[in-house]
């Protein structure tokens, strides 16, 4: 089982379009895939239709006392192969019980261990925020794929991300795998193209040599949730993208051996 943790401190960067794209593209390819909605603001939970009202059972069950486990959290999906955990606005109070609560920061990790058999992929949609929840998926998985808006701001939220993931990665003691995707890509603008070089100078090797671009299509995430999906140039530049980060794996392998 591997563990994809989609995060950027920065919000509104493409996290969980990124997430629904890869994992569907995961799924489509044969694997079982699990999802799992870290944002209190439950977007991917919202695009899967899950009522909101009475909060669904979900991921805060793993942080709370009740035992629950993944197994039984996950819900199947319109999409076959795939499944999800919802996520419930109490996500955002664990911050503060987490101090009277040694040991919160990795209960997911455990969560996540006792299903190791069930699935392929397991990807996590992380809040815009580095706290508990940011830190528990930093510390469950193995590889971190950082979503990046194309433009000068985005770029120093993507350095803080990756300073915060090399500090997670040293005191893990496990190597995190990273890789940088650019996105919301709009070539029509001088500041999206001078971005874009920028990122690809700067993170050569580390960043997906393209981009997703700007597609309408993209915006309506519910059509991600369905067998069908969604079409157009947004979703085809997620596909390249996903094949491009498993032949990264597939090149630190044959380097390994
Ligand atoms: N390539 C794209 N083209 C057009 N719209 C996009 C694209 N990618 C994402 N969007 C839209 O941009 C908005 C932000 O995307 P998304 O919700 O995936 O970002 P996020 O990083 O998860 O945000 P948050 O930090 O709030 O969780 C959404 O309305 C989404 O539909
Ligand atoms: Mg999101």
């Amino acid at each position: 089982m591997q563990v994809w943790a989609i995060a950027n401190q920065k919000g509104g960067v493409g996290k969980t379009t990124t997430t629904l794209c890869l994992a569907r593209g995961l799924a489509q390819d044969g694997r079982r895939v699990l999802l799992v909605d870290l944002d209190p603001h439950a977007s991917l939970t919202r695009a899967f239709s899950v009522p909101a009202d009475p909060p669904p059972a979900g991921t805060h069950d793993l942080f709370v006392g009740s035992g629950a486990s993944l197994a039984a959290l996950a819900r199947r999906t319109d999409v076959p192969g795939l499944e999800m955990v919802a996520a419930q606005p109490a996500l955002a109070t664990l911050e503060r019980r987490s101090s009277a609560q040694p040991g919160l920061g990795l209960a997911l990790g455990r969560a996540l261990h006792a299903v190791h058999a069930s699935y392929d992929e397991v990807l996590l949609d992380c809040p815009p925020t580095l706290g508990l929840l940011m830190v528990n998926a930093l510390a469950a998985a193995d590889r971190l794929v950082v979503p990046t808006q194309t433009d000068p701001l985005a770029l120093h939220g993507l350095a803080d991300m990756l300073r915060t993931a090399a500090m997670v990665e040293r005191s893990r003691r496990r190597p995190l795998t990273q890789h940088v995707l650019p996105t919301l890509y709009d070539r029509r603008t001088r500041s999206g193209v001078q971005s874009l070089e920028q990122l690809h100078a700067q993170y050569e090797g580390r960043v997906w040599p393209s981009a997703v671009p700007m597609d309408t299509r993209l915006r309506d995430a519910q059509a991600l949730t369905t067998e069908a999906g969604a079409g157009g140039r947004g979703v085809e530049a997620y596909g390249r993208a996903l094949e491009w980060l498993l032949a990264q794996d597939q090149s630190s392998q044959r380097r390994a051996a």
